[in-house]
């Protein structure tokens, strides 16, 4: 009895340990197995599907040779999976502008915002009423060169006509083509006008071949151009409280959501999409990027827009899915005050150089002389970056690369001004006073 008794738990632990290798064994060949199933499986990479993997077209078959990044790209697009195929964007008509012959057909080796609008119409024809389309390409080139159709619609598009000067840019001219096509033309092509009239470049901000919506949402697409000391909305975002939540946080927000139906469980703080392109509460999708705009902040002196009023609805409308209303007033009547002072700086700014242009005492050419660059810099560069501050939280901006530089441009033109007046033998009585 009492050796069976001692014995009966050495046996159990010998049954125990056969059962868990035969378990350890067993789990084993299931790993394997899986590993080997899933390797034949259309190939999943970070939970996306290669729509192209067993593709037969011929365009796919021999770039995957010759242009395999291409191929590998456009797989793993939404459009892919639409089976969207490469001809429906690069094949056009013998006859057609721009066509080359290819591989027993005529292909674009560039498609245009033509190829889009088969399918997107929608988007196409908002783009072309905002300022990413003609106005930014007439921003540097003037419009003097555009066909009568492409004049006639960037006169059509609200704010196109705000701008009266539409003379090719005067530091566009002084830089030359050289520096140029690396410099404003990368920025303001996105609303270049195709070889076959059709207007901008969906793919500055839809990075081919992904086209992707979710990169679009993504602050860092608009860093390639709205960045730097004259428009530094990329920096300022960087450091509001909505960026701060995007730059903490943004790795769990739900960058794929279908467009139209965002919602604060979706996107806790906004990115520059949420607040000027997404369908938010109330506001539906737009690419027409000044539809939620009250003010020409890039201006020198800032105007309200045309149909300012029905804009600040749908923007405030973002903003009440997060602020409350009493909030998001407050913060508008600030912020407009705000703008308006610095208005009164730019105005205070052209009255101090009155004299000098008045005596002639400045040269016929732009940017030739110290003073061109302080009075530009003034509005062009602190002006404006103080204004974006002020509307999307970048108190850095308004301040110490804002106001604070305004102030001592101020002084600047003052000492430079009477500098000049003074050599002039001309007396006046001092302006900004
Ligand atoms: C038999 C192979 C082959 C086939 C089939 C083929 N291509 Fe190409 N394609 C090439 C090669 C090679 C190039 C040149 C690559 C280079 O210059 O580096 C090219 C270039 C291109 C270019 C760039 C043209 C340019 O002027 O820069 C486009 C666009 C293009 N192919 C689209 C297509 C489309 C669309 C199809 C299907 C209708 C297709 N290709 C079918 C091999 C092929
Ligand atoms: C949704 C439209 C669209 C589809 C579909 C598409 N492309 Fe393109 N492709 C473009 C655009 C737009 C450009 C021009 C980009 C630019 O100029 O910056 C381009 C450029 C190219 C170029 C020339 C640029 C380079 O870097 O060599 C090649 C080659 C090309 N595509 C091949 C393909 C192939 C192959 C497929 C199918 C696997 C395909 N494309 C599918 C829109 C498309
Ligand atoms: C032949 C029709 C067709 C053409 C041409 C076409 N698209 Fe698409 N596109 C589609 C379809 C279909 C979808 C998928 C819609 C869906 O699933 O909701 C799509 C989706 C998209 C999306 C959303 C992607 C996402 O992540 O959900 C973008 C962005 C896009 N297209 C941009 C473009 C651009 C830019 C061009 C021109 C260079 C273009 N498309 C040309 C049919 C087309
Ligand atoms: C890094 C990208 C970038 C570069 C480079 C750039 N710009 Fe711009 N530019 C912009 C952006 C973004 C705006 C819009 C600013 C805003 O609305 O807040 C703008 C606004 C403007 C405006 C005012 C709007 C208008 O249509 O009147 C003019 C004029 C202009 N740019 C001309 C130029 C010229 C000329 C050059 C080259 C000498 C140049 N830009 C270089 C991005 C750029
Ligand atoms: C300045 C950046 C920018 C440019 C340029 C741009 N898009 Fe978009 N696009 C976006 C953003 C941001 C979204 C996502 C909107 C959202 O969050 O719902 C988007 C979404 C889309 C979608 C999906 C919309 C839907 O309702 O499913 C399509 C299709 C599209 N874009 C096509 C285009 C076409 C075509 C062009 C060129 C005419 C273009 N885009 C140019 C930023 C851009
Ligand atoms: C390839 C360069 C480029 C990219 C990328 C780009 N923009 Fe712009 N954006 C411009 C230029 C250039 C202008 C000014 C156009 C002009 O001169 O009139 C502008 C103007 C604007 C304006 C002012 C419109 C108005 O009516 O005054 C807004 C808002 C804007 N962009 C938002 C965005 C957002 C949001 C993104 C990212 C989703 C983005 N942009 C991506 C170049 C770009
Ligand atoms: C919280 C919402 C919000 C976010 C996030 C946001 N903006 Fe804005 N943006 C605004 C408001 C509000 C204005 C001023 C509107 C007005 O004039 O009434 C503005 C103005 C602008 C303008 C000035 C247009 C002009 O009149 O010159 C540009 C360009 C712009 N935003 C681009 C961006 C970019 C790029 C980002 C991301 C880096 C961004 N915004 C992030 C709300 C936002
Ligand atoms: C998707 C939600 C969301 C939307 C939409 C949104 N915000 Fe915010 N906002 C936030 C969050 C989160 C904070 C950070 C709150 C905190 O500081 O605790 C914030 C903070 C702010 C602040 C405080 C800034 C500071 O320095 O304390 C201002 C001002 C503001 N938002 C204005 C706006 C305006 C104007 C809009 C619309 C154009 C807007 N927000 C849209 C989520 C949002």
């Amino acid at each position: 009895m009492a050796e069976e008794k001692q014995s009966a738990p050495v046996q159990s632990a010998r049954v125990l340990i056969v059962g868990l290798v035969a378990v350890i064994v067993l789990l084993g060949i299931i790993v394997i197995v899986q590993a080997v199933t899933s390797s034949a499986a259309p190939v999943v990479e970070e939970g996306k599907v290669d729509a192209l993997a067993n593709s037969r077209d011929e365009c796919v078959v021999c770039h995957r040779r010759t242009t395999p990044g291409i191929v590998e790209q456009y797989s793993h697009s939404t459009m892919a999976a639409a089976e969207v195929l490469c001809r429906d964007c690069h094949e056009v008509q013998p006859d057609y502008p721009g066509a080359t012959e290819h591989e027993g057909t005529y292909v674009l080796a560039s498609p245009t915002a033509a190829m889009c609008e088969e399918c997107h119409s929608t988007e196409v024809a908002q783009f072309n009423q905002s300022r990413h389309a003609l106005p930014a390409y007439v921003a540097y080139a003037g419009a003097q060169d555009l066909p009568p159709d492409l004049l006639e619609m960037y006169e059509a598009i609200p704010e196109g006509t705000f701008n009266p000067d539409r003379a090719r840019n005067a530091l566009f001219q002084i830089e030359g083509p050289a520096i140029t096509r690396f410099a404003c033309e990368n920025c303001h092509n996105i609303g270049r006008p195709a070889e076959d009239g059709s207007v901008g470049q969906c793919q500055k901000c839809h990075l081919r071949h992904e086209f992707s919506m979710e990169q679009a949402r993504k602050p860092e697409t608009c860093n390639a151009c709205h960045i730097g000391p004259d428009h530094p909305q990329w920096e300022i975002y960087q450091e509001s409280p909505h960026g701060i939540a995007y730059l903490t946080g943004g790795d769990d927000w739900n960058w794929e959501a279908e467009a139209g139906t965002l919602t604060v469980s979706d996107f806790p703080a906004p990115t520059c999409a949420t607040c000027h392109f997404s369908g938010f509460g109330a506001t539906g999708t737009t690419h027409d990027v000044g539809d939620r705009l009250t003010w020409y902040l890039f201006a020198p002196i800032s105007e309200r827009r045309p149909g300012w009023q029905d804009n600040k609805v749908r923007m405030q409308a973002v903003c009440q899915e997060c602020h409350n209303d009493n909030f998001i007033g407050d913060f508008y009547e600030a912020a407009d005050a705000a703008t308006e002072r610095v208005n009164e700086w730019v105005v205070e700014s052209r009255e101090i150089v009155a004299p000098l242009q008045e005596n002639n005492l400045l040269t016929e050419e732009p940017f030739d002389e110290p003073i061109d660059f302080t009075f530009f810099n003034l509005w062009h560069h602190w002006g404006r970056t103080a204004k974006f501050g002020v509307w999307m939280q970048g108190p850095d901006y308004v301040q110490w690369h804002g106001a604070y530089e305004i102030l001592n441009d101020l002084a600047e033109l003052r000492e430079m001004t009477a500098a000049r007046l003074e050599e002039a033998g001309i007396e006046v009585e001092e302006a900004g006073q």
